[in-house]
């Protein structure tokens, strides 16, 4: 059999990078066909090589070219934010196979997206959504009493004392468990990373959000957890390298040998649990019920916070003012409905509303 050709839309990226490097080491099994870079160059020859830094029209042009290519048969699709919803439904409207690192396209547009990928279903990156997928293999969903998605608490959780009007850049990027890039690092931080992913197992796994709980677990071995209506737990386990998930989605339904360094069974002891702290850390419940309004409040939730971000990392503004800025967004939106044009108009006017009541607010 012909190795599988994969697209990878931001390879220069901390997920694209260990995407590369998973399809270098497995060369009888895959083939890097094309990719997206940014500011940063991949330097690779492959069959389309698109910049990032090319005129949105013209990228979102040769990417869509790119995807739905007949000779490309999965896509990894690892740009943050909004700027990936477009070449993922490309692709999927064209039958491929996506891989999907970026959660912001599913928080957006999730009944869209879902709609797009059918039966064939979505293969999840995250590393949360890569341990639910993987314990629902083989499982009926009427079987399934709950999700749990698990959370190391981010740089912050272990401090209760820490003064959060005082986080500088630098301390909000120091994350004790994964290395990742600076908008999902910063969300780790505010842990509006676990709304935005609680919103993502309600459209990958067709879950209500009220079956969808969020724990802390700081030694972030155990990935995330399924409940059964018996009574039984499922869970995966490994150590936190990104590899791991990127190869259970490039391999499905296989498994790869040796993706990651084997892991003793001493790594996996010491395992806490703790319940999330929703009065300290609000951007959980902020996203629920961004997500149960529905229409264009998730986009909203999306755009608001990936503007927030911006502004927190350019040190326009105070850590602690990320989710309330968020959340005075969200209660500003007059509201719109669920069609792309309708998202996409949302997630426009929450810029526009933080940049003209935020005004050093920079672009994205
Ligand atoms: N990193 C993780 O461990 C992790 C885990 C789970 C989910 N995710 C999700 O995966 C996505 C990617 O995360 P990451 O950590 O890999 O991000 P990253 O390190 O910041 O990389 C982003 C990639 O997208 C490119 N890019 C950025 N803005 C772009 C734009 N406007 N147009 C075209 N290309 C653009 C970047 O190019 P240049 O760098 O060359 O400019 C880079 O290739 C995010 O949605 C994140 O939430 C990440």
């Amino acid at each position: 059999m012909r190795p599988l050709n994969i697209a990878v839309l931001g390879a220069t990226g901390s997920i694209g990078r260990q995407t590369l490097d998973v399809i270098d080491r497995n060369p009888e099994r895959f083939k890097l066909f094309g990719l997206t870079e940014g500011v940063r160059s991949a330097n690779r020859k492959v069959e389309y090589t698109i910049s990032g830094q090319s005129g949105v029209g013209d990228f979102d042009a040769r990417v869509e070219a790119m995807v739905t290519d007949a000779r490309c048969d999965l896509v990894v699709v690892a740009i943050p934010g909004a700027r990936a919803l477009g070449p993922t439904l490309a692709a999927l409207r064209a039958g491929k196979e996506v891989a999907l690192a970026t959660k912001e396209v599913l928080v957006m547009a999730g009944a869209l997206v879902m709609k797009a990928a059918g039966a064939r279903g979505i293969r999840p990156v995250d590393s949360e959504h890569s341990a639910i997928w993987q314990c629902l293999w083989g499982e009926e969903l009427e079987n399934v009493r709950r999700l749990v998605i698990t959370s190391s608490g981010g740089p912050f959780w272990a401090h209760p004392d820490m003064d959060l009007d005082q986080v500088t850049v630098e301390q909000a990027l120091n994350h004790p468990r994964w290395s990742m890039g600076p908008k999902v690092t910063v969300d780790s931080a505010t842990l509006m990373n676990k709304g935005l992913e609680a919103i993502e197992a309600h459209h990958l796994y067709r879950m209500p959000l009220g079956r969808i709980s969020v724990c802390i677990h700081p030694q972030s071995v155990v990935h995330s957890l399924v409940e059964f209506v018996d009574g039984s737990f499922k869970a995966q386990l490994g150590r936190p390298d990104m590899r791991l998930p990127i190869a259970v989605a490039l391999a499905y339904p296989d498994r790869l040998p040796d993706a990651v360094p084997q892991t003793s069974i001493k790594e996996l002891s010491g395992l806490e649990f703790y319940d999330l702290d929703e009065r300290r850390f609000p951007s959980v419940g902020l996203a629920r019920r961004a997500a149960a309004e529905g229409g264009g409040n998730p986009a909203v939730l999306n755009a608001a916070n990936e503007e927030a971000v911006n502004a927190f990392l350019a040190g326009e503004i105070a850590f602690s003012r990320i989710v309330p800025i968020v959340e005075e967004a969200l209660g500003a939106f007059p509201g719109g409905g669920e069609s792309l044009e309708e998202i996409l108009e949302a997630d426009r006017w929450a810029r526009g509303w933080i940049r003209e009541n935020f005004g050093t607010v920079r672009r994205a």
